[in-house]
């Protein structure tokens, strides 16, 4: 069956879909964010600031590999989760990769009073949040098995899109 990652920027949804994603697939749902901090027993925002950005992203490969051990979840992953080839990798083998996509200007308004998001810690604005998306975009992009764009969209709607586009590749993989 293998595994789906829900992959993209920060607050463009992927947690909200994951859950609901859950529901309708009646398949697990796999928060990376939230199965670190109870890992480690602290907010995101502690890990980087007592350890630093390069172990929170170890913390996350070992979390990547653990996953795709097991099949047939549902995984939101963490926006920074694909930097790194050998977490895609991994994500490529054991599963299909789903890339949600929102304007700088709506994720402002879903992230704008966040407080456990670090790497935008300092820099809560529609330009830096466009800055960094741009940077990230390519990669987004070409680890992507298909894109889902979210704006103006529902939930029920994207869940719908996202099931469809994943049909074809279930029954081709059969
Ligand atoms: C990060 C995204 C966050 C979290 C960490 C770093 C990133 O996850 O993993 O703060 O580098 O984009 P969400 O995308 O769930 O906010």
């Amino acid at each position: 069956m293998g595994n789906i990652y829900l992959i993209g920027f920060m607050g463009v949804g992927k947690s909200t879909i994951a859950y609901h994603l859950e529901r309708m697939l009646h398949r697990e749902c796999a928060e990376m964010d939230r199965l670190i901090v109870e890992k480690q027993g602290m907010p995101i925002s502690e890990i980087f600031e007592k350890y630093g950005e390069e172990a929170f992203r170890d913390i996350e490969t070992q979390l990547v590999q653990e996953l795709g051990r097991k099949d047939g979840l549902i995984v939101s992953c963490g926006g920074g989760a694909v930097l790194r080839d050998e977490n895609t990798k991994d994500m490529k083998a054991h599963g299909v990769i789903v890339l949600l996509t929102a304007t700088p200007e709506t994720i402002y308004e879903r992230v704008k009073k966040s407080k456990d998001r670090p790497i935008l810690n300092g820099n809560m604005n529609v330009q830096y949040i466009r800055e960094l998306m741009e940077k990230r975009r390519t990669r987004y992009e070409e680890v992507a098995d298909f894109v889902i764009q979210t704006d103006g969209k529902n939930v029920t709607d994207i869940c719908r899109e996202i099931i469809a586009a994943l049909q074809p590749i279930h029954k081709s993989s059969h």
